[in-house]
């Protein structure tokens, strides 16, 4: 198919996503040609149905044929499907063995599937980071129904320089999810236990969206992905940037901060890493993810959770351990915001007991 048509064809919104990687557009023709086909029987088996209809339709009174087998009809009612499905098999199969072929990457990232976050782990530049609803689900609420074109943000997107060959590793923690974003041609089950690999060598500089593409739970549809694809250089820009504030992270032990500091902070690191399972409110789901209530950093329930924070979460559940994710400073703000929130809804907002 040519180029005109095909973007004639992309440009009508209810085809496919622009293509921007090689994948992409062969997945688009292998649509397109399926498409035609399935168009091209159609047309053949209504116009033989409507052409019999209206050809016999005053043919009242004849007597139907009887006859038991035709042979020279049988081959070809064999031979012409098996024809056309050989027809689409094959290139179908052609584009499957491409986008299995992982081999000879320029880079790997690493993704995890979270209820209901991504993780990226750029395997060699030593990027970590989580990708997360840019604005919280509440307030989101009402806004996606009233305008059909509302993007969800995200607040970090998948970074990736234009033209390299990105092998993605695709695993999820807690159940199913799926990476999809059609724009690179990627959708990929990311499976707890399991790793699955896909890759994508995006052609154009620019930003693509897609969504979890798996049932995975009530905020499913609060999954967006976001990909940039950028130039070497603002992706090696971007990399020291990612890398300049971990190590300002980690320069934090150090320092001292205000009580409004902590709290502020808190108040971000909470929102990026324990809200999508424990609520904006702390409250949790009952049943499932339990509630943050508890004042006492030294005895009480907050103390048990940072000791489940600290060493390796729980197994076996959503809950993962954020001693590597985050700075002592990131785990000091959350425990004062925690307290914080607590103490106020308590009505006591201003004295913790220490
Ligand atoms: Cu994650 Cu749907």
């Amino acid at each position: 198919m040519g180029a005109a048509s095909q973007s004639a064809l992309a440009d009508y919104a209810y085809n496919l996503q622009p293509p921007v990687s090689e994948v992409a557009r062969d997945i688009f023709h292998l649509h397109n040609l399926i498409m035609m086909v399935c168009i091209g029987i159609f047309i053949v088996v209504f116009a033989t149905m409507f052409y019999s209809l209206v050809k016999h339709r005053k043919s009242s009174g004849h007597q139907a044929a009887h006859f038991h087998e035709n042979t020279t009809v049988e081959i070809i009612w064999t031979v012409i499907p098996f024809i056309i499905l050989v027809g689409m098999a094959y290139p179908a199969a052609k584009v499957v063995i491409e986008m299995k072929d992982t081999s000879n990457p320029d880079m790997t990232v690493k993704i995890t599937g979270y209820q209901w976050k991504w993780g990226y782990d750029y395997l060699n530049d030593g990027v970590h980071f989580y990708s997360t609803l840019a604005t919280p689900r509440e307030q989101i609420n009402g806004t996606a129904e009233k305008d059909p074109h509302y993007l969800l943000e995200v607040d970090n997107p998948m970074v990736v320089p234009v033209g390299k060959r990105v092998r993605l590793l695709v695993t999820a923690n807690d159940v199913i999810h799926s990476w999809w974003v059609p724009a690179v041609g990627v959708k990929q089950d990311g499976i707890p236990g399991f790793i699955r690999d896909a890759w994508f060598k995006a052609d154009k500089i620019g930003t693509y969206r897609g969504q979890c593409a798996e049932l995975c739970g009530k905020d499913h549809g609060f999954m967006p992905i976001v990909v940039k694809v950028v130039s070497e250089d603002d992706y090696r820009a971007w990399v020291a940037k990612q890398k300049g504030s971990a190590q300002a992270a980690a320069a934090d032990n150090g320092k001292t901060f205000s009580r409004d500091e902590l709290v502020e902070r808190g108040e971000k690191v909470f929102q990026a890493n324990c809200a999508a399972c424990h609520q904006a409110n702390g409250m949790g789901i009952p049943g499932t993810f339990p509630a943050l209530n508890g004042s006492k950093v030294a005895t009480g329930p907050i103390a048990a959770h940072i000791g489940i924070v600290l060493h390796g979460g729980r197994p076996g559940t959503a809950m993962v351990g954020f001693a590597d994710r985050l700075s002592d400073a990131e785990i000091a703000a959350v425990v004062t915001y925690e307290r914080n929130a607590w103490n106020n809804k308590m009505g006591d907002a201003a004295q913790p007991a220490d």
